[in-house]
C-alpha cells in the first residue's frame, strides 16, 4: 500500500464526512430495514480468515483478462447511476479515475449521452440494462451499446421484481419478471458477452449456462432488491463449483477493501465488484478518490496474495481461507 496516497479507510471517511456536509446519506448504507444482509455479510466476511507465510514468498500479479480486456485488477465498478447528490460529472469522474487504475466500470440505468461520455474517458464500459417490462427498450439499450463500444452488456434481473427502498418497493409499473425464453432471443441478438447481474440461485445460474451467457454477476443489488436474500459471499461458492467452469462467475454487495476481494476470489469469483465504495471515494475526491481507492484496494490484494502464496490470481481458491466462529 502506497505511503504518500490516502489509505482505503481514510477516503470511506472523507466520502462520508462530505456527504454528511451536504446532508446525504448513501442510498443504500442502511441496506434493508433490518440491515440484515449488509449485517450478515460483513459477519460472515470477518469471520473468514488467512494464514499468512512470510519466508519465500513469491511475488504476486493481480493483473486480469476480462471480456478480452486485459486489467491491471481484478476489482471494478458495479454497474453505477446517479443519485441527485452526484454532480454532472459523477460518471466521467468514476470512469476516469476507474480508466486510470486499470480497471473496468459497469454503468446501470441512465441515457445514451451519458454512456458515450464515459466510453470517451477510454475505460472499458459494460452497460447494465434493466428489465425493463418494455422488451423493445432492452433490445434498443443493448444495441445502442453495442454501436458506442460496450466491451459487454447485461441485465440487473435483480430489478424484477421492483427496487427497494428501506421496504418499500418501486418501479413495478416499469419493470418486471423475464422468461429465460426471451432472455435467449436478447443474448443471441447481440455479438457482445452476456452477463446475467444478480443472481444468487443454483436454477438461474444453470438456466444463464443454458441461454447462453457469457457471465452471471452473483449480487443482492447492495440490498436493494429483496429483503433476507442470501448474501453474495454465501450464495456464491454453490454457483461457482457448478457453473464456474462453463461461464465467468463475479460477485459484488459488500466487499469494501482488497482483503474482502481477496475472500471473494478464494469463494470462487473470477473478480469483485464495488458499487457504494466507488461512490464514496467519487465523494471524497472526484476520479483521483476513485482512482486511489482502486490502487489501495489492488495493493492490499496484492500485499494478501503475496502472504497467501497466491502468485497469480488462478492460484486462490477456498483453501487460503480458515473460517474463525
Ligand atoms: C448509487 C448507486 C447506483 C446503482 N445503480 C444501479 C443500476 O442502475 N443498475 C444496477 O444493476 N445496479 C445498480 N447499483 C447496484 C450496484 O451495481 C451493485 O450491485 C451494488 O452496489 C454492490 O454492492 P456494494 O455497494 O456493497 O458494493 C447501484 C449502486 C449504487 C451505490
Amino acid at each position: 500500500m502506497s505511503q504518500e496516497l490516502p489509505t482505503v479507510s481514510e477516503i470511506y471517511v472523507k466520502g462520508q464526512t462530505n456527504m454528511e456536509k451536504i446532508e446525504v446519506k448513501l442510498p443504500f448504507s442502511l441496506g434493508t430495514y433490518t440491515s440484515a444482509i449488509p449485517n450478515a455479510t460483513r459477519n460472515y466476511l470477518d469471520s473468514l480468515f488467512f494464514t499468512p507465510c512470510f519466508i519465500d514468498t513469491a511475488e504476486a500479479d493481480t493483473s486480469i483478462t476480462l471480456f478480452g480486456q486485459k486489467l491491471k485488477t481484478p476489482v471494478f465498478c458495479s454497474a453505477l447511476s446517479k443519485y441527485p447528490f452526484m454532480s454532472d460529472n459523477w460518471a466521467t469522474d468514476v470512469a476516469t479515475g476507474i480508466a486510470k487504475a486499470g480497471s473496468l466500470m459497469m454503468l446501470g440505468l441512465g441515457g445514451s449521452d451519458e454512456l458515450q461520455k464515459v466510453i470517451d474517458t477510454g475505460a472499458p464500459v459494460i452497460k447494465i440494462v434493466k428489465p425493463y417490462r418494455r422488451t423493445e427498450l432492452i433490445y434498443e439499450k443493448i444495441h445502442d451499446a453495442e454501436k458506442r463500444g460496450c466491451i459487454a452488456v447485461g441485465m440487473d434481473v435483480s430489478h424484477a421484481l421492483g427496487r427497494l427502498r428501506g421496504d418499500r418497493v418501486d418501479g413495478t409499473d416499469m419493470r418486471g419478471p423475464q422468461t429465460s425464453a426471451e432472455l435467449k432471443k436478447i443474448i443471441a441478438s447481440t455479438k457482445l458477452p452476456f452477463i446475467i447481474k444478480g443472481v444468487l440461485n443454483l436454477s438461474d445460474a444453470e438456466k444463464a449456462v443454458a441461454i447462453g451467457a457469457a457471465a452471471v454477476l452473483v449480487s443482492n443489488h447492495a440490498a436493494n432488491s429483496f429483503l433476507f436474500g442470501l448474501p453474495s459471499p454465501l450464495a456464491l461458492p454453490p454457483i461457482a463449483e457448478k457453473v464456474g467452469k462453463k461461464l465467468v462467475v463475479l460477485v459484488d454487495s459488500g466487499f469494501k477493501t482488497g482483503n474482502d476481494a481477496l475472500k471473494g476470489l478464494a469463494l470462487g469469483a473470477k473478480a469483485v465488484g464495488m458499487g457504494n465504495p466507488i461512490v464514496m471515494a467519487l465523494m471524497a475526491d472526484g476520479a483521483t478518490g476513485v482512482e486511489n481507492l482502486l490502487n489501495q484496494i489492488t495493493a492490499e490484494l496484492h500485499r494478501s496474495m503475496v502472504a497467501t502464496n497466491c502468485a497469480k490470481l488462478v492460484d486462490i481458491n477456498k483453501s487460503i481461507l480458515t473460517t474463525v466462529r
